[in-house]
């Protein structure tokens, strides 16, 4: 049992991802108490009742603590190989910068030169810091091989990272097509679609870039198809340099996420309102581009009263989550504190907004929202106990870590 937590964030009561203002009613437990067994919750409340049921278990004391669910990071591009710092300073200080796909391409040649091993290694070091900043479910896709073999090697990577945070696997082959493919776009995109049964073994969702930068709609389509007929799932990077059609897309595919959408269409919105499928938003990515993706409406609120891209999508009805993209070139931030602290800042969110939108909503995004992303009595006991009392105060406090101790399946998770 943990007990005497002097809030207790539950983020509970949804099987259906949140949307619009119920976004900011959150169930706050003062004095709190989650009691765990065989790695489950089985019971959560004020203290007083949870022990009265559990007096004969061991108790962990969160007086003056915080204890909320695991975060829940459902996009990264985990498994890569070098590094992007240069290009960035370039971007910082106004020389001429590599643009999307010649960053991407930067990234799929230190990736290739990688061997399962050293990939593996290095995604194990990231995961740690994950770890360590409260992230207890992740989501990592390929896309950074980009040939046959390359995908293959990283998906197998995905498959044996063994880590404590659990690793959902995404297939990513319809990134890019890399600008050193000997053939035609035709040939780039049949090859991601052979790949797919294989890559099936390995991956629960296929993700597709639908993109002005990547591919069309009618491309993704296809690909989507095939994904499908394998068993996969579907996750979209849409719309992010540029409407193309990427948001309605996934609406009409019952896609399980849509990512990125700083360039939605009037069309985009309306149909992800009225869609079970859950957008994913990556303040950490509009922060470290600069104003090199600008979003709907000209970019991110000055002010608070100026409605702001993220607040029109609230505000239509779309159901939003939280991730940090994490990847060396637009998000070299593994750390979803330090997302719920940009979330605030430029995006305007409340508190109770960001906390939902990086538990239940992002569960939600990955199909596990009956399994994760909140504490009631069922779920897996992801659980973070932080060393400030008070919800807000990880958000606020931009920067640190404030994350105390981790549990993952009731047990504790120590990088
Ligand atoms: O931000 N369309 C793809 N965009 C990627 C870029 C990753 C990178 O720059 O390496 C993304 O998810
Ligand atoms: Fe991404």
């Amino acid at each position: 049992v943990i007990a005497h937590a002097t809030e207790l964030l539950t983020c509970a009561g949804s099987a259906a991802p949140i949307r619009g203002e119920e976004l900011s009613r959150i169930e706050i437990l003062k004095d709190g108490a989650v009691a765990v067994r065989d790695g489950r919750i089985v019971a959560v409340g004020p203290t007083p009742e949870v022990l009265a049921n559990y007096a004969a278990d061991a108790t962990l004391n969160a007086a003056g603590r915080l204890v909320t669910p695991g975060l829940v990071d459902a996009h990264t591009h985990l498994v890569y190989g070098g590094t992007r710092h240069a290009d960035w300073e370039d971007l910082a200080v106004g020389r001429p910068a590599t643009g999307l796909g010649g960053g991407i391409m930067r990234t799929v040649r230190a990736t290739r030169e990688l061997s399962a091993d050293q990939l593996r290694v290095r995604a194990l070091r990231d995961l740690d810091v994950m770890l360590a900043h409260g992230t207890t479910t992740v989501e990592a896709k390929t896309g950074y091989g980009l040939d046959g073999e390359t995908e293959l090697r990283l998906l197998e990577v995905m498959a044996n990272l063994r880590h404590e945070i659990p690793v959902v696997a995404t297939y990513l082959g319809a990134h890019l097509q890399p600008t050193d493919y000997p053939g035609s776009r035709a040939d780039y995109l049949k090859l991601v679609r052979d790949l797919l049964p294989e890559a099936a073994k390995y991956a629960e969702y296929c993700d597709m870039a639908c993109d002005p930068a990547c591919f069309t709609a009618e491309e993704c389509a296809e690909v989507a198809t095939v994904a499908r007929a394998a068993g996969m799932r579907l996750r979209l990077h849409a719309d992010q340099t540029g409407d193309a059609g990427g948001v309605a897309l996934a609406a009409q595919l019952g896609a399980s996420s849509v990512d990125h959408l700083d360039a939605i269409s009037a069309a985009g919105r309306a149909a992800l309102a009225s869609s079970p499928t859950v957008g994913m938003i990556f303040p950490g990515v509009s922060q470290h581009m600069l104003d090199t993706i600008p979003a709907v409406g000209g970019g991110q609120p000055s002010q608070p009263d100026a409605p702001g891209w993220v607040r029109q999508l609230i505000d239509s009805g779309a159901a939003l989550g939280l991730a940090t993209d994490y990847n060396p070139g637009t998000c070299p931030t593994p750390s979803m504190q330090t997302v719920m602290q940009l979330a605030a800042r430029l995006y305007r969110l409340s508190y109770a907004e960001i906390w939902q939108m990086c538990t239940i909503n992002a569960a939600h995004s990955l199909d596990r929202g009956g399994e994760i992303g909140s504490l009631e009595p069922g779920k897996r006991a992801d659980i973070l106990v932080w060393s400030v009392p008070e919800h807000g105060m990880p958000i606020h406090r931009f920067g640190v870590n404030l994350v105390d101790t981790v549990l993952i399946a009731g047990k504790r998770a120590q990088p």
